[in-house]
């Protein structure tokens, strides 16, 4: 009998989250958990790595949501004269054998919760019945699901959810190729504050630093984005900026 393994070669510049992160992937793992800081990119992670060419579908969770946004809700169709079902990410995902991203899983409430909990379940106990046909769903193959999170201790989610998640991966500091979206001179101190405790600013606000920048100039722009911070920043940069020269 032959094997097939899958191997991942290592890149020496990727960040350990990452390559842990693609190493999963990209060796059957087909749900993670990716937490940590705002802004390090997990729902673009979520999105777009790995196995994506049967789609991504992206929920995001808040407490008053419906399961709208999950399964899917009758609607009225666009003649108004009769009611069509409107199928959600999950529902979508599963149909396709696609990934869906479930963002903020900590904010959902138990109504969603529960949906939710059925969707990504294992392949073989998973189903879902459609409420007028009666029609049975199961997940396509090649279904996959990232789940993304704020929260920093991964005991705070309840467990049923936790215990379908069994990879998580705390993402610490911005994606390479995200950081490749700012200036120069701005990279090593955004990767650097991403993960930095109460003091932390997010690559979002790195990268609306950038943007009006360029228009307004360093001083006024960091002000602007970093208000009484802005000094010790525009140090920082320019300390960056010498000991990279
Ligand atoms: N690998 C990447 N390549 C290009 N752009 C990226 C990459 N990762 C993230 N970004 C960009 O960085 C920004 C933040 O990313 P994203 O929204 O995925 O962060 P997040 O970790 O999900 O944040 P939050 O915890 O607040 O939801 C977005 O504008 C996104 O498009
Ligand atoms: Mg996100």
């Amino acid at each position: 009998m032959t094997t097939t393994h899958t191997t991942t070669t290592s890149d020496p510049n990727l960040p350990e989250c990452w390559q842990t992160l693609e190493d999963v992937l990209n060796n059957g793992i087909d749900r993670v958990i990716l937490f940590g800081p705002p802004g390090t990119g997990k729902t673009f992670a979520g999105m777009n790595f790995g196995d994506i060419s049967r789609g991504s579908h992206r929920i995001t969770c808040t407490e008053d949501m419906t399961n709208l946004q999950v399964d899917g809700n009758f609607m009225p169709s666009s003649d108004g004269k009769s009611f069509k079902w409107y199928e959600g990410s999950a529902l979508k995902a599963w149909q396709s054998g696609g990934r869906l991203v479930i963002d903020e899983i900590d904010k959902a409430g138990s109504d969603v919760f529960a949906t939710l909990l059925n969707f990504l379940d294992t392949p073989d106990s998973a189903s879902w019945e459609h409420p007028e046909t009666a029609e049975v769903f199961r997940p396509q193959l090649g279904f996959s699901a990232v789940m993304t999170t704020n929260v920093e201790d991964m005991d705070e989610l309840p467990e049923a959810l936790s215990d379908r998640f069994p990879v998580r991966i705390r993402i610490n500091q911005p994606h390479p190729t995200a950081l490749k979206r700012l200036s120069r001179d701005l990279r090593q101190i955004a990767s650097q504050m991403a993960d930095a405790g109460n003091q932390r600013i997010s690559l979002r606000t790195f990268m609306a630093f950038d943007s009006l920048r360029k228009s307004l100039g360093d001083e006024r722009a960091s002000k602007i984005v970093f208000a009484n911070r802005a000094e010790g920043i525009i140090d920082a940069i320019k300390i960056n900026s010498v000991e990279r020269a």
